[in-house]
């Protein structure tokens, strides 16, 4: 099919320049046609008939930054993806009955969030609990629907009957079909926008547990060595980092080890 737009290997490796220096997202050469088409609609939206039109237009106005970023960022997560990182945290929160603060920090729609809020409830026996959970995305349209926490209905019925019921109401004329949080559930989460590209992060040391998990597959590894080190410093000593199925720490053996699977527990004195 013809493209309404030319997309030449200059503009493409521009486009990725930009994008690598702003969140520090690697984009493979085989991602041009991806890129092709979600910034064409920015495209549209601008009523530019050109990407270098485009670029420059980047380039001069710093309102569209968030728009190429949003753009661009992959958001794909659902509920308790990767379950056994949840029956790992039940038993963290069993054996951890005190207060706890626990930062989810690439949290896409709030799936996640949500999956680590249920858990503690259930840990805890209340919707109410002595668990402080932050959470953070860079892309500010998914913080949005994390913070409305609203889910098509197909979604949320992969959930368990007593978790539906308990967490989630049912949408009824205009919201037929999707299902939302409950406010307490929502409102036990504290959302912030966190490029974890930045130097300094928004969230005070003495975290327990950091969720990390299927972000850092998009920057290369003195960038992943770096957003770690920065995280392990917020974590308490023998705090944990929650890693993706897909990402490795073994060899950061100077501040964590492995405990389980995607699972590393911060040194007692990080070297
Ligand atoms: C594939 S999703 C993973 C969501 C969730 N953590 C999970 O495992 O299901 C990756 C998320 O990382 C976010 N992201 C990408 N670059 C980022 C950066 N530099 N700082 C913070 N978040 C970033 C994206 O916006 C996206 O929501």
């Amino acid at each position: 099919m013809e493209k309404p737009f030319a997309f030449t290997t200059k503009e493409f490796n521009a486009v990725r320049q930009k994008i690598r220096s702003l969140t520090g997202i690697n984009l493979a050469d085989s991602k041009d046609n991806m890129v092709y088409s979600r910034l064409s609609r920015r495209l549209r939206a601008l009523n530019l008939t050109t990407f270098q039109a485009y670029l420059n237009y980047l380039d001069n106005h710093q309102d569209e930054t968030e728009h190429f970023i949003n753009s661009l960022t992959t958001n794909l997560t659902s509920f308790f993806r990767e379950a056994h990182h949840f029956e790992q945290l039940a038993e963290y929160l069993h054996s951890h009955p005190g207060p706890l603060r626990i930062w989810c920090t690439a949290s896409s729609s709030g799936e996640e969030p949500y999956s680590i809020a249920m858990t503690c409830a259930e840990a805890r026996g209340s919707l109410a609990t002595n668990v402080k959970i932050y959470a953070s995305d860079i892309d500010s349209r998914m913080l949005e629907r994390a913070k409305a926490g609203i889910y098509p209905i197909d979604q949320v019925e992969k959930l368990s009957l007593a978790r539906r019921k308990r967490f989630f109401h049912r949408g009824t004329g205009s919201n037929a079909g999707k299902a939302r949080v409950v406010a307490e559930l929502r409102n036990s989460i504290h959302f912030f926008q966190q490029n974890l590209l930045a130097p300094q992060y928004s969230v005070d040391p003495g975290l327990d547990i950091v969720f990390c998990r299927n972000v850092m597959i998009y920057f290369d590894k003195p960038t992943q060595e770096i957003i770690v080190n920065r995280i392990v410093k917020l974590l308490k000593p023998n705090g944990w980092y929650v890693a993706g199925h897909s990402e490795n720490f073994n060899h950061l053996t100077a501040i964590m080890r492995a405990r389980g699977k995607t699972i590393y527990q911060v040194n007692e004195k990080p070297i």
